[in-house]
């Protein structure tokens, strides 16, 4: 029998983990530099974490969740994203007793029942960072900052899309506005729509069909209906971000898909034309803790993901050669040697080298075969002479060149190798 990964699921193999390993040791060490701590939560919760946070009216809730009973009768949900999780920890682990502000960044893996196309997967992985305990633009403009300077290390040409959805009240107007407007229209929208308008009409501006789409054009946008205090905070945020040099786009289509979502939104899109698709999204979520059950406590995130990052960093030819060559292939002229390179390699890894010997059992034409393949800075030869007289000849690949070396002595053999590493 033959099994495949399910669909929107793929397997990530070495050539491709170097990679993912590269820009995961950037995220950090951005991150790091702006004191962010890493978190780690369960890779599932229960369910209602979700309904309460993300929203029951949203498509992750309603269309995209693993949900599953588990043996006991539990509802439980694979996290479909992270700000839900950190939340329900930020407030079952007492953060909120913390210096504020709590910074906070995690490397997560995320499953939603989505359509699968190019960079849209059932698997997924996010990094992300949440700050909580601040209301200030000064807080929101660093959680950008913070984005901006990870893309920009890595080369990666982006914009900043942004706007503002204001806070529950400007909300609740606009609200009646938009109902208003959609109303005559209501047997134009597609059936999701038509739910929306009576439970949450904001979700109709970001509704993908393309009958609503024309509708949604000409609908007022809630950027023009903010109340003081949300228009100040978003045109602080801006003042911020031109300070920093972080250019922008106002866009006032950003409603974003999930309803935690107060105030400021963004969004990270990239500059190559030719593909789409947002690389990066996230906003400040004033109620959320709240609405969770915690105390009032701000907070701002983002979330960006790791596939569609490293898509657009290839297509942008942003990403490194980053191929690993063994430092030494240790081959065996007879089985007898297999000890003595064995004990010999574990002493040079020991001392920081990258080392190979030969394990298969092949001729010794084989194996020098393979340490071509395998690209090896250099190949050690161990037989029966080389056993007698504890000398050996250290070949150097590309240049030809030969060295005699005592290999009894790691301490020479590793001298000679990295030596020769240093210089080149
Ligand atoms: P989101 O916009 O749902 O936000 O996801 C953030 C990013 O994850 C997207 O911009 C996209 O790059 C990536 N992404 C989402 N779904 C998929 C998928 N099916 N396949 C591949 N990549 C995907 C959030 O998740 C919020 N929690 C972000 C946030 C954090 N807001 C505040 N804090």
């Amino acid at each position: 029998m033959l099994y495949n990964a399910p669909r929107g699921t793929r397997d990530i193999l070495p050539d491709e983990t170097r990679l993912w390993q590269y820009v995961e040791d950037k995220f950090r060490s951005v991150c790091d530099r702006f004191a962010y701590e890493e978190i780690r939560i369960p890779t599932f919760e229960h369910t209602e974490v979700f309904l309460r946070s993300v929203g029951e009216t949203t498509d992750v809730v309603q269309k995209e969740m693993y949900t599953f009973d588990d043996k006991s009768g539990r509802s439980l949900t694979l996290r479909p994203e992270g700000t839900a999780g950190v939340a329900r920890s930020f407030i079952e682990q007492g953060m909120s007793s913390n210096p504020y502000p709590v910074r906070l960044y995690y490397l997560l893996n995320l499953f939603r029942y989505e359509r699968v196309g190019k960079g849209r997967y059932r698997e997924f992985n996010q990094f992300g960072v949440e700050a909580f305990g601040s209301g200030e633009p000064d807080m929101d403009a660093e959680v950008i900052a913070l984005a901006d300077l990870f893309f920009a290390e890595l080369g990666l040409k982006r914009r900043l899309h942004i706007n503002s959805i204001g806070c529950p009240e400007c909300r609740g107007e606009y609200q009646k506005l938009l109902y208003e407007y959609y109303l005559p229209h209501a047997a134009e929208l597609c059936p999701d729509c038509q739910q929306r308008l009576e439970r949450n009409p904001l979700r109709l501006i970001d509704c993908k069909v393309e009958s609503c789409r024309a509708i949604s054009r000409s609908a007022p946008r809630l950027l023009d209906y903010l109340d003081e205090d949300c228009r100040a905070h978003f045109d602080r945020v801006l003042e911020f971000l031109r300070s920093l040099g972080i250019e922008y786009t106002i866009d006032k289509d950003i409603v974003r898909g999930l309803d935690y979502y107060t105030k400021t939104v963004f969004e990270f899109v990239s500059e190559n034309v030719g593909t789409q698709g947002t690389i990066c999204g996230g906003g400040r979520y004033d109620t959320l803790i709240e609405t969770m059950g915690g105390e009032e406590v701000p907070g701002v995130g983002f979330a960006l993901g790791v596939e569609r990052l490293l898509m657009e960093l290839e297509a942008q030819g942003c990403l490194p050669e980053l191929a690993q060559y063994p430092d030494l292939f240790i081959a065996l002229q007879t089985e007898a040697a297999g000890a003595a390179a064995a004990g010999l390699a574990l002493e040079l890894r020991r001392r920081g080298l990258r080392v190979v010997s030969e394990v298969c059992g092949r001729s010794l034409r084989a194996q020098l075969k393979q340490a071509d393949r395998s690209a090896a800075r250099w190949v050690l030869v161990l037989g029966g002479n080389e056993l007698e007289t504890g000398t050996a000849e250290l070949r150097q690949m590309e240049s030809g060149e030969r060295l005699t070396v005592n290999w009894c002595d790691a301490a020479a053999v590793w001298q000679e190798i990295k030596e020769n590493k240093d210089a080149n």
